[in-house]
């Protein structure tokens, strides 16, 4: 039997749960001529709602993720790599002839695949314009190209103003549907609400919430059923109020539920069982993070661990409050209702180690 959970990449087909709503909102966007931008936590299914969509709108379509892109050549060259994936090389050779430097194009031998590159030392600023002008190129109004950019907020890293370069060659397009996506909220807030940034109010701006409770409920129940015949329902419950209904931590902790059942079918508390084996496991993560905290930090993950308030006078509120905004821009905690520590696992361990 393989375990019916998934966590970690993007989730579809029978994974996939829910999202309708945001499914036929992101499609429909996508007829008008305008950009998206879509901001949620890490790992609240931005990837996959936006893959979903894209997929189901029948329209041409490509993904690069600038997390993996390691200079403006470096992202060029994959941008083209996936227009080829799209538009077959031979269709649209005629319009290569415009770039100014002439990308090395070979099949790789081993995958089948395409490799695309540029000349190293070749001006970065270059080899962008003319890829996303190839793009615009072979679209036209009516046939529009999606692109999706993904953990955007690296825009920032790869090279001193390229946000503004971008920029620049986007307002000038009219065949490309831009589709941004980025999990590091306060600094994508930054990027498209800052009216000092070169994307200021550069497309609509959408949030992903959380799964609803309902739905994820039964996509868990139903799948816990058949190892857990008496208690999936009971079960469910328990793994979302442990995780708070967090997409990923939800899959991966009802991952590991059903595994403790399918090994140990006599265990006591499958739901314990599971909880102990994920905070164990990535016990050494834990603890190297833990290490690398200064000790407000250490204070701080301590009270929201153990829900104790965060104005007890132990520090000024605005020392607490810098350290918060820290945290939360580095993913460790979250900010719903209230402040709370991202990882329920890493919170365990907190807890554990008190
Ligand atoms: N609609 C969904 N139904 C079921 N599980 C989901 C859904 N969306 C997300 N998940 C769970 O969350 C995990 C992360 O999803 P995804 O990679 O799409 O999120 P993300 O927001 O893009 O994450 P990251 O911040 O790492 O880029 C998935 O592997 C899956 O376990
Ligand atoms: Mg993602």
């Amino acid at each position: 039997m393989d375990n019916p959970f998934k966590f970690g990449t993007i989730v579809e087909e029978e994974y996939f749960t829910d999202r309708v709503k945001e499914v036929a909102y992101i499609k429909q966007f996508l007829k008008s001529a305008n950009h998206l931008v879509l901001i949620s936590p890490r790992r609240f299914g931005k990837s996959s709602v936006v893959a979903k969509a894209v997929k189901e709108s029948g329209r041409k379509h490509i993904t690069v993720n600038l997390q993996q892109t390691t200079s403006i050549a470096d992202f060029s060259a994959k941008l083209l790599r996936e227009f080829f994936k799209v538009h077959p090389l031979e269709k649209v050779r005629h319009l290569i002839t415009h770039f100014r430097v002439i990308p090395t194009v070979s099949t790789n031998p081993v995958t089948g695949s395409m490799d695309v590159s540029f000349q190293p030392n070749v001006d970065g600023n270059v080899l962008i314009e003319d890829v996303l002008m190839l793009i615009e190129r072979a679209h036209s109004v009516k046939n529009r190209m999606i692109v999706v950019l993904d953990e955007f907020q690296e825009v920032l890293d790869i090279a001193p103003k390229f946000d503004k370069q971008l920029r620049s060659i986007m307002q000038s397009q009219k065949h490309i549907n831009y589709v941004l996506l980025g999990s590091q909220e306060s600094m994508m807030t930054d990027i498209f609400e800052n009216k000092k940034s070169p994307f200021y109010h550069f497309g609509e701006l959408m949030r992903l919430e959380k799964l609803p409770r309902k739905d994820f409920h039964r996509y868990l129940s139903e799948r816990l059923s058949s190892v857990f015949p008496d208690s999936h329902e009971a079960l469910s419950e328990r793994i979302l109020d442990y995780t708070g209904c967090h997409p990923y931590y939800s899959q991966q902790l009802a991952a590991n539920v059903w595994q403790v059942g399918v090994l140990q079918p006599g265990s006591k508390d499958p739901l314990d069982e599971a909880v102990d084996h994920i905070v164990k496991s990535h016990g050494l993560d834990y603890e190297r993070l833990w290490i690398n905290q200064n000790r407000t930090n250490r204070w701080i993950m301590q009270r929201l661990a153990s829900r104790k308030p965060l104005q007890s006078g132990e520090y000024r509120t605005s020392t607490v409050y810098s350290a918060l905004k820290r945290l939360q821009k580095d993913g460790y905690v979250i900010y719903s209702d209230r402040y709370e520590l991202e990882d329920p696992f890493f919170k365990q361990w907190i807890l554990n180690e008190e």
